[in-house]
């Protein structure tokens, strides 16, 4: 079997390069190691910058997000007993960000592929990828499938970094001393906007899915067991972090999802050895607090595409060559805004007291100062594209 370009893994990144090859005439043939339906269940964040939503809509995919999607033109930081909006509208005019679930984004671009007579292969085994440096070649479940590129969009665990020698590459880490316990709701939710909340028994945040469904968070230890958790501790939990302003009142309902996400920050330089150019987590990853995960992806892709385009268009590979120098530029963005709105907002079990005043100064410059939200709101919305 044949193709221009082989791609590992179907989520965001691998699906949506799959759809924009396509609609340059470029051929592709996406191996999933789990199901249809665990990718398209999978729940992850849920902000789309407007480089993203706009991507979507080029690309003739976001017809339903344009239908579903929650338009948001502002958050609040919450703390020390008040709320304060950092007001897109007035900051970043002209710019804002999307509610639409990832996986809402991944049942559109799997619906779009499949209409195409797209090539997706769900629940291959023992994905191998071989000759990276001359005529690579991916092994799956006993087939072979040759191509001119590899792209590896098969996150943080996938076998695409791994194939890299390891002498090639740096990598670039930071653990948090905290995870992120999520889940979602059947219940209307209690503010318009998101609430990101900082209280001495650490982070919250209030997001949401539709008008009918809620998606919340909670800053709990790294080890923490789900089983540790039951819906009345969730519940009340939420309710002393998130009803920290007086009038506030923390709707609940049924609990449809929950899961715990560790904290990481990671980058692995270059992103791509001979053949194989990584998209997405595979090649680094972000704290969700900055929201920017999914958009990192998309931006990676976009950059990818181009680069595939000119290549197949004349051989040239000026651009593949500078890939990774030009994805690294905003990877590197996001990991400094992600890092930071982590530390802006969390609670450290190690920080003194000294530590905790000036987080809560900064929180003050940050909400007071137009220059301060500024930075804030063009890094939340997002770069341009
Ligand atoms: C979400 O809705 O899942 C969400 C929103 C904002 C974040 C992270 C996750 O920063």
């Amino acid at each position: 079997m044949r193709t221009q370009v082989a791609i590992i893994g179907a989520g965001p990144a691998g699906l949506l390069l799959s759809h924009l090859l396509h609609l340059r005439g470029i051929s592709s043939v996406v191996l999933e190691r789990r199901s249809r339906d665990y990718v398209e269940r999978r729940i992850r964040a849920g902000v789309l910058e407007q480089g993203t939503v706009d991507t979507l809509i080029e690309a003739g995919v976001g017809e339903r997000m344009l239908r579903e999607g929650l338009p948001h033109h502002g958050i609040e930081l919450r703390y020390g007993g008040a709320g304060h909006r950092i007001p897109f509208e007035k900051l970043v005019p002209g710019r804002a960000i999307t509610v639409y679930g990832q996986q809402e984004v991944v049942k559109d671009l799997i619906a779009a592929r499949l209409a195409a007579g797209g090539d997706l292969r769900f629940e291959v085994e023992d994905v191998a990828l071989h000759d990276l440096e001359s005529q690579p070649y991916v092994t799956f479940g006993g087939e072979r499938l040759d191509c001119d590129v590899i792209a590896g969009c098969d996150g943080f665990h996938g076998v695409s970094r791994p194939s890299i020698p390891e002498d090639v590459l740096t990598v670039f880490e930071k653990e948090y001393p905290f995870a992120w316990l999520g889940i979602l709701a059947d219940v209307a939710p209690s503010s318009e906007e998101l609430i990101y909340t900082r209280t001495e028994r650490g982070f919250a945040l209030h997001s949401m899915r539709s008008p009918t469904v809620s998606r919340f968070y909670l800053q709990v230890p790294p080890d923490a067991r789900l089983e540790d958790w039951p819906d009345e501790r969730i519940w009340e939990e939420l309710r002393i972090r998130l009803e920290s302003v007086p009038g506030f009142t923390l709707a609940t309902g049924e609990i449809t999802e929950r899961g715990i996400t560790p904290m990481r920050s990671f980058v692995a330089e270059p992103m791509q050895y001979g053949k194989l150019y990584l998209a997405g987590d595979a090649a680094h990853i972000v704290p969700p607090t900055g929201a920017k995960g999914l958009n990192l992806a998309v931006a990676d892709v976009r950059v990818l595409t181009q680069a595939l385009a000119a290549y197949f268009a004349d051989g040239s590979t000026d651009l593949l060559d500078g890939y990774s120098e030009a994805c690294l530029k905003r990877v590197w963005r996001a990991q400094h805004f992600s890092w930071w709105m982590t530390t802006l907002l969390h609670t450290f079990e190690d920080d003194d007291a000294y530590m905790r005043r000036l987080q809560l100064s900064y929180l003050d410059y940050v909400t007071s100062s137009e220059a301060a939200a500024t930075t804030l709101a063009e890094n939340y919305v997002g770069l341009p594209f």
